[in-house]
């Protein structure tokens, strides 16, 4: 049993396993230029908020290498050239800014470009590790919040490939598993892209984890007919009051939990807020092409021609989440204390205040 992994740094090279063609062929594809990583993430080879952020800091790092001019300003600018251009290959995962922005105020200090260039792979070596320890620790938050829970629906792939290793939502089934902890997980599919057929179908087979798939129509019907206990899905983008933009669907979950009075949590790491927006009606939706509403894959299915709204996520009130699950701890959005007291009031691991 594996917990397969999507970004890896190896002998100075970035492979990403590239999800479009998951379940049916597992291949990692080496990724050299500026614009292969641009062009990755923005069709979805790679994805999942975190390891989107994961691999372009390294493919900033990447492409900063080929800047051949000792002149630090000038590297600095090409540095920041080429970090706007990777930020623009998807809007709603805030990950994405966050990464490039650490990098780019990394470089800020360097005295050489020498130095730059070593201190850019630094950095994003310290995002990718600093990601599986905070998916880690969200596990072991979420395994204490679903302790008495075996029933669990999620949608879309908040797993281990979508971010440095176990995953947000997907980590307390993948450490659940390590412990002897069975649950039963349901996976809504997620049209119209498929990430929770193809993907957290495959990645929670893989780690030997009991997974059911449904379509995101049969969602209402199995809570009830299954008896399920709690909904956990990820996070792209969540605001200083706690609304949370994910994939689409994700607010019929948050709705459907409200329904039958079961708890409907977010995990996520703090990487993932945004305390810069009030509220989710800022949030920039990504609107994707109108072929992955009106095709399955090659085959079309509604007539040539017919106009579709296909918005890749949707936002969720802070009203309808029970609980937002960080590697900082468990904030209750509708607290009296705000999100931002709330995240920074518990220490992380290592951490004094
Ligand atoms: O369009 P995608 O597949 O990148 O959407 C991914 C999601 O919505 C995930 O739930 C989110 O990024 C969290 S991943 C830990």
């Amino acid at each position: 049993m594996t917990i397969p992994l999507s970004v890896i740094w190896k002998d100075e090279q970035l492979a990403i396993l590239d999800q479009r063609l998951l379940p049916q062929t597992v291949h990692y594809e080496t990724l050299e230029t500026l614009e292969q990583v641009h062009e990755a993430i923005f069709q979805l080879k790679v994805r999942g908020a975190p390891a989107i952020g994961i691999a372009a800091a390294y493919g900033l790092a990447l492409a900063a290498r080929r800047h051949h001019t000792i002149d630090i300003d000038l590297f600095r600018h090409y540095v920041k050239q080429d970090a706007a251009y990777l930020v623009a290959s998807r809007p709603t995962a805030v990950n994405l800014a966050w990464a490039i922005g650490r990098l780019v105020s990394r470089i800020d200090q360097s005295r050489t470009v020498e130095q730059g260039k070593a201190q850019l792979i630094e950095e994003a070596q310290l995002i990718r590790d600093e990601d599986e320890a905070a998916c880690r620790s969200i596990g072991e938050h979420a395994l204490e919040l679903l302790a008495e829970k075996e029933k669990v629906m999620t949608i879309c792939n908040a797993g281990s490939i979508a971010t440095a290793k176990y995953g947000t939502a997907l980590a307390p089934f993948h450490l659940g598993k390590e412990r002897g902890r069975e649950f039963e997980v349901y996976a809504c599919e997620t049209r119209p892209l498929f990430q929770g057929a193809r993907l957290t179908v495959w990645e929670l087979q893989q780690a030997g984890v009991d997974v059911t798939l449904i379509t995101d129509s049969m969602a209402a019907h199995t809570i009830g007919a299954k008896g399920i206990e709690a909904i956990i899905v990820g996070a792209d983008r969540i605001t200083a009051n706690g609304d949370t933009a994910n994939k689409i669907g994700t607010l019929n979950l948050a709705l459907l939990a409200h329904a039958y009075g079961i708890p409907f949590y977010i995990a996520a790491p703090v990487s993932t807020f945004d305390l810069s927006l009030q509220t989710g009606s800022s949030i920039p939706i990504e609107e994707r092409a109108a072929e992955e509403v009106a095709a399955i894959g090659t085959q079309q299915i509604a007539p040539a021609g017919t106009k579709v709204f296909n918005p890749a996520f949707d936002v969720t009130p802070a009203k309808y989440i029970t609980a937002i699950i960080t590697e900082r701890g468990v904030i209750r959005p509708n607290d009296e204390q705000t999100i931002e007291a709330q995240l920074y009031a518990v220490p992380s691991k290592g951490e004094t205040i």
